[in-house]
């Protein structure tokens, strides 16, 4: 019998199908944190990538392939990956109700709980046929995957997925079964929004896992805690254990570094030398730069609003400065997201009203994604805003100061993963405090030379000590240690 390929599973896939205006077959890669952390992944190791099928022509490709694997290359990776395509009611009810928003909204402690959630007949249905239609569509196509092969190693990943394992499992009782959660674990309260059979049906499920691996200790604490408060699992916290239906499970911190080596060749292409050009000419004395999905997470509103209070109190760097927000939009289908671009724009122009002028804007918005121009201003910002209210680990913060040639300043929020590896070397803010962030807006900017080449210096020294690489390596090894000790 052949050995099955290390098998990873997640909603978004890396490579997602459309079709032009010509009606043409498009291909473009994945957005987000877990694309770019798989994409690391499989460029280290073989393996198949299981995905839902997203739009109607990622579900045409997966009908031709007939349940079988496509193979392609997209920046010099090479992808095999089975698109799984699910009835498009139940595809809607688990992406766009059950998943985000409210688990998403529930792990970055999101809800307004005064005003929201409310739990009817339409989410309890979004969650049975929907968020669990869905993982059941997953669950079959790995089982189908990984039959009549000895020893399969799944690799599961994030909240749209959090039921499957069970599914596998009772399939498959040998199975090795990792989820990698790429977003915060929230504290036990925050769960008790959710009806108990959901809540207990979510921990159930994730407890199928023989290992779980988050961004940070912080959040295998809390998840050891809600395993204990919400199930009464027997929790052994010196060991990161929790026993639960006669099996046990680990939980573990895994930090995610980024490729910046393939950042840096990036950031020397010619596509961003071109967008370099624009930068340049373009650009004030100083440039403040923030780059995320429109998410309600981010802390957009709050960022701006420091900005605001900045030019307000620091009337003398005004025309001196712009700040450049790059969104790209994201999941508009769930009308929380839609609203917040709206707020998002409606804000920026109270901002450019109340202290543009004939020749400066303050705040120039970007709402698309646009890989090149973004790394051209990587390159030259004075100084990066990272403020989310809570954020799974952030890659942007590492991303950029990577390839920044002029000692940007990082202001780093305290509640991001990414905090706990470089808070040494940012200045840190509290993501409610606005006047703390106003603070550091004219701290960073005149900030000695100095301080700023140390601090610069020191975030590139942790950034470049670790890779996607490092990150997949420490969780095979786990792995394989608990293998052998289960022999
Ligand atoms: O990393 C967190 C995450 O939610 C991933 O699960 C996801 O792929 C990415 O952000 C982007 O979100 P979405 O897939 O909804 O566009």
């Amino acid at each position: 019998m052949d050995a099955a390929p290390l098998i990873i599973v997640s909603n978004r896939g890396p490579l997602q199908f459309d079709r032009d205006e010509a009606g043409e077959r498009t291909l473009r890669r994945g957005g987000g944190g877990l694309v770019t952390a798989l994409s690391g992944l499989v460029s280290h190791r073989e393996a198949l990538w299981i995905a839902s099928a997203m739009t109607e022509e990622d579900v045409a490709v997966s009908e031709e392939a007939e349940g079988g694997a496509v193979e392609l290359t997209i920046d010099e990776i090479d992808y095999r990956v089975c698109l799984v395509g699910s009835d498009a009611q139940a595809y809607d009810r688990f992406y766009n109700v059950i998943a985000n928003p409210i688990l998403w909204f529930i792990q970055h402690y999101l809800w307004d709980l005064s005003n929201a959630p409310d739990i009817r007949r339409e989410e309890l249905d979004a969650w049975d046929y929907g968020y669990q239609t869905v993982n059941r569509d997953i669950a079959e196509a790995v089982v189908a995957q990984i039959d009549g092969r000895p020893d399969p190693v799944v690799m599961l990943h994030d909240y749209h997925l959090y039921t499957a394992p069970r599914m596998i499992r009772e399939r498959r009782p040998d199975a090795f079964l990792h989820h990698f959660v790429h977003i915060p674990w929230s504290q036990p309260d925050s769960w008790r929004v959710l009806p108990t059979r959901i809540r207990e049906a979510i921990f159930d499920g994730l407890l199928a896992n023989d290992i779980i691996g988050f961004h940070t200790l912080a959040y295998c604490i809390n998840f050891l805690r809600c395993c204990e408060e919400l199930l009464e699992a027997e929790v052994d916290y010196a060991r990161g254990e929790v026993h639960h239906a006669g099996a046990r499970t680990l939980a573990r911190a895994y930090p995610l570094g980024i490729d910046a080596q393939r950042l840096e060749r990036a950031a020397s292409s010619p596509e961003v030398a071109e967008a370099e050009r624009e930068v340049l000419e373009r650009r004030r004395k100083h440039l403040i730069l923030r780059v995320d999905r429109a998410d309600l997470s981010k802390n957009v509103l709050r960022g701006f609003t420091a900005f605001d209070v900045f030019l307000a109190q620091h009337p003398e760097f005004r025309e001196e400065v712009t700040f450049v927000a790059h969104l790209q939009p994201s999941r508009q289908d769930v009308p929380e997201y839609a609203e917040y671009l709206e707020r998002i724009e409606a804000l920026v122009a109270v901002v450019n009203h109340r202290h543009g002028t004939t020749d400066w804007m303050p705040i120039d918005l970007r709402i698309y994604e646009n890989f090149p121009e973004a790394v051209a201003r990587y390159k030259h910002y004075d100084l990066l805003m990272v403020n989310s209210i809570f954020d799974g680990m952030n890659l942007v913060a590492k991303e950029a100061p990577a390839v920044n040639t002029r000692d940007g300043v990082l202001m780093l929020s305290e509640n991001t993963g990414s905090h706990e590896e470089l808070w040494d070397y940012v200045i840190s803010v509290n993501p409610f405090d606005i006047q703390e962030q106003a603070d550091a807006i004219y701290r960073a900017l005149t900030l000695p030379a100095e301080q700023k080449r140390a601090w610069s210096e020191g975030l590139r020294e942790i950034i470049f000590s670790r890779t996607p690489g490092d990150w997949v390596d420490d969780q095979i090894e786990d792995i394989a240690a608990l293998r052998s000790s289960a022999r």
